[in-house]
């Protein structure tokens, strides 16, 4: 067989800058955590225990058994999976949903992007209360929603100042609120009067982002759409408390209406037959699964209290990661961290940077890491 000859034209690389991108995207990032290759992952915020070997076995009999149609499209509506998400949300926070509450799709980065296509776009604005998840700024910005931000407090623990968000609220009228609690990367929580101060204010929907909400001992704001159903949405994930990242599933609950809302942008059989039923395999297991969540909170409590010890300061986190400073150069400490093999995440916050929890050899290497650079960098050893 002979090779077909490539052209130039596609073998030269065509610089980004020279195409017709539409003006909202020119100058801006690509979401980019780096993928390396370090023994010690700790930057993506997954759960570090892999999937227990009988959901494996039950996940691969159920792609078996529904290879055989594969030739058909899946079930479009994702009911089967809805209703096992609303007994997993009825379970988890003891408020009674049903699968007309539920929506689900290919990670709750799809479930924000959907929200976003119908109830944000030119002319509307999306509200952010930073430092916080860098895709809501990005999503904002393929929807053509100007994304504006309001700080949160750094002196009080990150948290949200209410009297400030109100205001922000009223000087910008957002669309779209986006409260990410536990937020990433800081880790600390919104309380209920915080958020209903929020929702109070807000004139358009409010989006609670819980995808870290399995680790906190706080109320879920699922307690909340009863008092708030024309305005609150709660997002959620698979990817953190649930081991299930690599299977892309993240959702929604909130009235039903919401639910037909997104019915209008989303791409049609969105979510496949086999992501669909890998879902369920998981959540047949979430007992399992979840049994993770006490012992990754309780290292939580154990590294910070070795970091605390060491003189560096952390925010106080109610999620499956830390937020550590003070840093001069950000990037600087970065690589010694690589440099010792263990992979941590700069968000691009001045002074700070964040650590996943992972298994205990994993913060074991983080905190030896951690306790050589406080000696290069000079911090005070608090020794307790
Ligand atoms: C606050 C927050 N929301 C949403 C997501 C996205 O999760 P998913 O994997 O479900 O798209 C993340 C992932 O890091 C996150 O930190």
């Amino acid at each position: 067989m002979t090779q077909p000859s490539r052209s130039d034209a596609l073998a030269s690389r065509t610089r980004l800058d020279q195409l017709p991108l539409k003006d909202s995207l020119v100058g801006s990032a690509p979401y980019g955590a780096p993928q390396l290759h370090v023994t010690n992952q700790l930057n993506t915020n997954e759960n570090p225990y892999p999937p227990s070997p009988a959901l494996v076995a039950d996940l691969a009999e159920s792609v078996t058994e529904l290879a055989t149609d594969l030739n058909r499209y899946p079930e479009r509506d994702c009911v089967e999976l809805r209703r096992a998400l609303a007994d997993y949300i009825t379970a988890q926070t003891g408020v009674g949903v049903t699968a007309a509450n539920l929506w689900a799709a290919n990670g709750s980065n799809e479930v924000l992007q959907q929200l976003l296509q119908a109830f944000a776009g030119p002319g509307r604005k999306a509200l952010g209360f930073t430092p916080s998840y860098s895709m809501h700024p990005i999503l904002s910005a393929g929807t053509d929603t100007e994304f504006v931000t309001c700080p949160r407090d750094h002196k009080d623990g990150f948290r949200i100042n209410p009297a400030t968000a109100v205001a922000a609220i009223n000087d910008h009228q957002p669309a779209v609120v986006f409260v990410t609690t536990p937020n990433n990367p800081t880790g600390c929580v919104t309380d209920r009067d915080t958020l209903t101060a929020i929702l109070d204010a807000a004139p358009g929907i409010v989006i609670v982002d819980e995808a870290y909400q399995e680790f906190a001992s706080t109320e879920s704001a699922v307690a909340l759409i009863e008092q708030y159903p024309a305005k609150l949405v709660v997002s959620r994930t698979m990817s953190k408390a649930f081991d299930y990242a690599g299977g892309r599933l993240g959702y929604f609950v909130a009235a039903p209406a919401f639910v037909e809302a997104v019915m209008l942008v989303r791409l049609p059989y969105h979510l496949s037959a086999l992501s669909q039923a890998a879902a369920l395999a998981a959540l047949r297991h979430s007992g399992d699964t979840l049994a993770t969540v006490a012992t990754l909170a309780a290292e939580r409590e154990r590294v910070r209290e070795a970091l605390l010890a060491m003189g560096y300061t952390v925010a106080p986190s109610q999620a499956n990661f830390l937020f550590f400073g003070p840093f001069a150069d950000n990037a600087d400490i970065w690589k010694r961290f690589l440099d010792r093999d263990v992979l941590i995440r700069d968000v691009g916050v001045d002074g700070w940077l964040r650590t996943t929890i992972g298994l205990p050899r994993e913060n074991d290497a983080l905190l030896a890491a951690a306790g050589a650079i406080a000696a290069e960098i000079g911090l005070e050893n608090t020794g307790n």
